[in-house]
């Protein structure tokens, strides 16, 4: 398939999924039912995922929230991992291949390739969203913007007040 009608057809997705989330988490402001819907959406609409999951923190510690996929570490240390990095740095991590990032985490052997985002509210760090894939370069730029304000969306839902 060319690459332009690949972008588009990627494009057109994302935009079904930013409807989809809006309106699956409208009028809810709970934490654990928006993120365990939200990754379930994600896991199951987008391709070659073989783990979607939240972490959220608690102390100096990503804990493990919501997700879709093998069972996985509970606790991460800030720096610690992709997720880790993630979070410290403030800042989406995109990995071609996990294999070559020192330090990554391994809570699937299948997984090859990953995309963290840290979730940020009122300028503070509350966890990640952490995606998976058996694909090595699985993620780009432009799944990151996509997936950066499905992040946003999910944030903006949520009552934080006695959540975390
Ligand atoms: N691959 C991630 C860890 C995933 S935990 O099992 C949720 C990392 O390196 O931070």
């Amino acid at each position: 398939m060319p690459a332009e009608q690949l972008s588009s057809r990627r494009s057109e997705l994302y935009q079904e999924l930013e409807a989809r989330a809006q309106a699956l988490l409208q009028g809810e402001t709970e934490l654990i039912a928006n993120a365990a819907n939200l990754v379930a959406l994600l896991y199951h609409c987008l391709p070659d995922l073989n783990w979607a999951g939240f972490s959220f923190l608690k102390g100096d510690e990503l804990v493990l929230g919501p997700f879709q996929g093998k069972p996985a570490c509970v606790r991460i240390e800030m720096g610690k991992g992709v997720c880790g990095t993630a979070a410290v740095r403030r800042e989406t991590v995109i990995v071609a291949n996990v294999h070559e990032f020192p330090g990554h985490i391994a809570c699937d052997s299948a997984s090859n390739s990953e995309l963290v985002i840290p979730l940020i509210r009122e300028g503070r760090v509350i966890g990640v969203l952490d995606l998976d894939s058996p694909k090595f370069s699985r993620f780009d730029d432009g799944d990151a913007a996509c997936l950066e304000k499905l992040a946003s969306v999910f944030v903006d839902s949520c009552d934080f007040s006695d959540a975390l």
